[in-house]
């Protein structure tokens, strides 16, 4: 895999109050002592719990991210949460453009544009999911709505920020489904995720970006996903809301 950043995402979705992600952070971050990894591992909670989290993986190898953030600073904008007020929280990751906003929430490649554009205007790692479902991957659409998603996230990504964004490949019918990609199969597609990177960044921009899979990973399939050239580290729903499952997924990433 290069040079490029490994990293060890748990998403916990709509999963977990503020005490139990305090006490999942403290039991993981005794399950990863000792474990020498050069991964970045990241966990991502929901909102209302990110201070708590931050303040429970303090001096710890643990990251931690939000899963999504609106484009503007401030404003009338109800319900909604700004990058800088994730910066104040001491956060350095975002997921953004997740299938499930996608699929349930209206999300577009254009709104995942916006969105990108205003976290690269501040500190925070952007990382973009991508994906295919089931119908278009059977009919063969899979490169198509790759080069699409990837295309139209990153279209007014200025070529000095490209270095700084992580993209998560989660074929939407492994998600949640049991389902995994085969390592081949996410091989395939990480590929295909680089090579649009590379028609619109380059050549060594795309050979430095790294590109995470995503959907039903779990500690018993996480090395053989990990030892395919293009995969560059996974993101873990179900399997990282346990803090025993998702340190194995970490030990097994290597
Ligand atoms: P899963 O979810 O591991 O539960 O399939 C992955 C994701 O949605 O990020």
């Amino acid at each position: 895999m290069a040079n490029r950043k490994k990293i060890i995402a748990g998403n916990w979705k709509l999963n977990k109050t503020a005490g139990e992600t305090r006490s999942t952070i403290l039991e993981l971050r005794n399950k990863l002592a000792g474990l020498a990894t050069r991964a970045e591992v990241v966990v991502f909670p929901p909102f209302v719990s990110l201070e708590t989290a931050v303040d429970a993986a303090r001096e710890t190898v643990l990251k931690v991210g939000a899963q999504n953030v609106f484009w503007e600073k401030s404003g009338a904008y109800t319900g909604e949460v700004s990058v800088t007020m994730l910066e104040t929280l001491g956060l350095e990751f975002v997921l953004l453009g997740h299938s499930e906003r996608r699929v349930l929430f209206g999300e577009t490649d254009a709104t995942v544009a916006r969105r990108l554009e205003a976290v690269l205007d501040g500190k925070l790692t952007p990382i973009v999911c991508v994906g295919e479902v089931l119908e278009e991957r059977e009919s063969n659409r899979t490169g198509e709505v790759l080069e699409r998603q990837v295309g139209g996230a990153l279209r007014n990504v200025a070529p000095d920020h490209i270095g700084r964004i992580v993209v998560a490949y989660e074929p939407v019918w492994a998600i949640g489904t049991g389902k995994t990609a085969s390592p081949a199969i996410a091989n395939d597609a990480h590929t295909l995720i680089r090579s649009s990177i590379a028609a619109m960044f380059g050549r060594s921009a795309a050979d430095e970006t790294s590109i995470l899979y995503g959907g039903s990973v779990k500690p018993e399939n996480t090395a053989s996903l990990m030892s395919e050239s293009e995969v560059d580290g996974v993101l873990v729903g179900g399997a990282s809301l346990d803090a025993a499952s998702f340190a194995e997924v970490v030990r097994a990433a290597g």
